[in-house]
């Protein structure tokens, strides 16, 4: 690589989701990178080249490794020297209120580190104003330099789609920004170097909030379409059929589905982010992000009460019914059980005496608190009810259809006499 091409250390602080695929392209395009997560065990099995992110293969990370460029560490100490660092760590809710303490620890570690001319980079998701309020204070203060003038700050979204094959990190346009000129140029020339496309915004906020824009607008449509699906099914019409009609629109619309309602690390907490900063700041309610939450996070129940009345119609109970879950991960060929709606469904029919079980071909068993078994005609005979939660594309759904006495499909990927649709 030549000096032209910038900076070449680089810092990835978390190793989850986002940050992994960060630190190995980052490995791709030339840089040196230290992959710094404070889980040990995490750190110990990416060195032993053992991937626990789906979207990044073993031989992927073997070679990576292989390459000498890619240090996984806890060592707080490896972070030393860097030109370019990048937080990628957790921001999950606390009883409702953003927890930013992850984000705190993250950026207190990199102050230490923090040398002029510096770049640090916030991906993960917060609410406006966390780069400049929140990371820059706590930079400025562990190194004793000042952000602007002696080092680099800014946000960029991470867009990341698990499971989603076509929409990689280095296609996907990445926005990006910083707290001045000299902040945003640097920020935008370490994204040119691994992605094909930057967006830059004009300031650190206006990237937080083209995040949390398009999280909400997803969490919003997806609880229209629920809440349609419930009215429809009450109506009896096919709210199927609508959509998909709806769908050959040219434009002016976009398709979303119904579900059992939503999960992950984005959907049930980003648009939370938003409308808790809305009310602190201004006092108001963000009323379609409190909509869209409690729409969204009432469909595990109506999956509940669906299987109720159709076991009431079939003359059974659920208590002391076997019931079969399929699929428990949030989504369609991943295996990420984070907030997923199929364990409040487990845990609802439990509580009513159901015996629960689970297939999840992308899920292991110590991650699973029920029985997680393999999709078999004797499995599926063996069941009262089954319920496909997550349409993962490996399950046999010709098998499901022949063999399960009645099946709740959550999904539409099922028809025929014994398949009841959300
Ligand atoms: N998963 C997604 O699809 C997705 C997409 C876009 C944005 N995001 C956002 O990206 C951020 C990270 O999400 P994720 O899914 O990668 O989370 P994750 O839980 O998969 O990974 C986060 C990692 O950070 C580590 N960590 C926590 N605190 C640390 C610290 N102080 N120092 C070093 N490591 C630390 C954890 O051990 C963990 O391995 C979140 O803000 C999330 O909202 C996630």
């Amino acid at each position: 690589m030549s000096p032209d091409d910038g900076p070449t250390r680089l810092v990835v602080v978390g190793q989850g989701y986002v940050g992994l695929p960060l630190a190995l392209r980052a490995v791709e395009a030339g840089f040196d990178v230290v992959g710094f997560d404070l889980d040990g065990s995490r750190v110990k099995q990416l060195a032993a080249g053992t991937s626990y992110v789906e979207d990044i293969s073993d031989e992927q990370l073997a070679s990576v490794l292989a390459s000498g460029r890619y240090e996984p560490t806890d060592d707080p100490e490896r972070m030393a020297g860097f030109d370019v660092a990048v937080i990628d760590v957790p921001t999950p809710l606390a009883e409702g209120v953003p927890n930013l303490s992850y984000i705190e620890a993250a950026a207190a570690c990199l102050a230490r580190h923090l040398q002029p001319g510096g770049t640090v980079v916030l991906e993960s998701t917060s609410y406006p104003g966390t780069t400049e309020e929140l990371v820059g204070p706590i930079l400025e203060e562990g190194s004793g330099l000042f952000a602007g003038s002696d080092f680099h700050l800014g946000y960029s979204p991470e867009r990341i789609d698990p499971g989603n094959p076509d929409w990689r990190l280095e296609n996907t346009p990445k926005v990006v920004s910083g707290i001045d000129g000299p902040s945003l140029e640097a920020v935008q020339h370490f994204y040119d170097r691994l992605v094909e496309r930057t967006v830059p915004v004009s300031g650190t906020r206006e990237a937080e909030l083209t995040k949390l824009l398009e999280n909400t607008f997803r969490h919003v449509n997806i609880a229209l379409v629920n809440e349609l699906a419930m009215f429809a099914a009450e109506l009896d019409i096919d709210v199927w059929e609508a959509i998909d009609a709806a769908t050959t629109k040219p434009f002016g619309y976009l398709r979303f589905t119904p579900g059992p309602g939503v999960g992950g690390h984005c959907l049930p907490i980003d648009p939370s982010y938003l409308s808790w900063k809305v009310r602190r700041t201004l006092g108001q309610p963000f009323r379609f992000v409190e909509l869209a939450n409690d729409v969204n996070e009432h469909m595990p129940d109506y999956v509940v009460r669906r299987l109720l009345l159709a076991f009431n119609r079939l003359g059974r109970t659920i208590n002391g019914s076997r019931i079969l879950l399929l699929g428990l991960a949030y989504k369609r060929n991943t295996g990420d059980a984070r907030e997923a709606p199929g364990t409040v469904i487990a845990q609802a029919l439990a509580a009513l005496g159901a015996e629960v079980r689970v297939v999840d071909p992308h899920l292991s068993g110590d991650s699973v608190p029920y029985p997680l078994v393999e999709l078999t005609a004797e499995e599926l005979a063996s069941a009262h009810g089954v319920v496909v939660v997550t349409d993962h594309d490996a399950f046999d759904y010709d098998l499901v259809r022949q063999h399960a006495a009645y099946v709740l499909d959550t999904r539409n990927r099922l028809s025929g006499p014994t398949v009841e649709r959300l």
